[in-house]
């Protein structure tokens, strides 16, 4: 089947729902822009993304964690607090609708506040998981919290009293190598993959589109603003993803 090419803001183009429809296997790929409805701030739009506010280097590299233990424990329990307000969002709900009413939809998120979860969908979390928390020294003990931690220091680990740290990949260390060994079969399995609310410059993550558009697969890039896969993506639907997959789960008449 010839993929659909070019741009739209809302009305799915017809071949790309027949091409879904008719294949049933998806790959979705998220990022922070998909919670962004939600009230989490994103990291690089200009204004509101947090790295325009701190510095990563400060707050999200191991370096950092042991030059400033501390600091680092509280700028996660604070992005904590900000996601226990929050609620899962029309794009949370549609990833997890797709999920259960098409024959495969496989979900891979570099979120790491566990909305998608909450929407009711099994994700690949390729940078962890903000509500876990883990042995610094990988004793083996991690523990999965329900609020924000308000100790001002990071907490001995129970198991062996190294200090604890947030079970999130910082910056210069690798991905889990399951999740991601993962999220590359299900992009290499999707005959689409629809790829909404990313940036699309951190890597590995960012090679996942590249992969599948090697293969030949149709990318769709959902996200109201250019980004480098803009240029290569197959289809670019210039909408937020709030808007634009809840419009997919109708087009396709998924049930609830
Ligand atoms: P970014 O902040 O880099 O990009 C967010 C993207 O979402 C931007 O391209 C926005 O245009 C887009 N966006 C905003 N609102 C949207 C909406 N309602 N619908 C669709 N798109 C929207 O966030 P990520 O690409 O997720 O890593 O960042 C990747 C990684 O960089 C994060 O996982 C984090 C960060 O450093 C780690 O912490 C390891």
């Amino acid at each position: 089947m010839t993929p659909p090419a070019g741009s739209f803001e809302t009305g799915w183009p017809s071949a790309l729902l027949d091409e879904i429809a008719a294949a049933g296997t998806v790959a979705v790929l998220t990022g922070a822009g998909v919670s962004a409805a939600s009230g989490i701030p994103t990291f690089r739009e200009a204004q509101t993304g947090l790295w325009t506010r701190f510095r990563p280097e400060d707050l999200a590299t191991p370096e950092a964690f042991a030059a400033n233990p501390a600091r680092v424990w509280q700028w996660y329990q604070w992005r904590r607090s900000l996601i226990a307000r929050a609620e899962p969002n029309g794009a949370h709900r549609a990833v997890a609708r797709l999920q259960r009413h098409l024959i495969d939809c496989r979900v891979i998120t570099q979120n790491v506040d566990g909305l998608h979860e909450r929407a009711g969908a099994r994700v690949s979390a390729l940078h962890g998981n903000i509500w876990r928390q883990r042995c610094q020294r990988r004793c083996g003990f991690s523990e999965t919290a329900t609020e924000p931690d308000d100790r001002p220091e990071p907490p001995p680990c129970p198991a062996c009293a190294a200090p604890m740290r947030p079970d999130v990949v910082w910056f210069g260390e690798s991905l889990p190598a399951d999740v991601l060994k993962a999220a590359v079969t299900a992009v290499e399995h999707a005959e689409v993959v629809l790829v909404a609310g990313t940036s699309g410059l951190v890597y590995p993550a960012a090679a996942l589109p590249e992969q599948a558009l090697a293969r030949g697969r149709t990318v769709v890039e959902i996200n109201p603003d250019d980004t480098p896969l803009s240029a290569v993506a197959t289809v670019r639907c210039r909408n937020a993803a709030d808007a634009a997959l809840p419009a997919l789960c109708e087009a396709l008449a998924l049930p609830d």
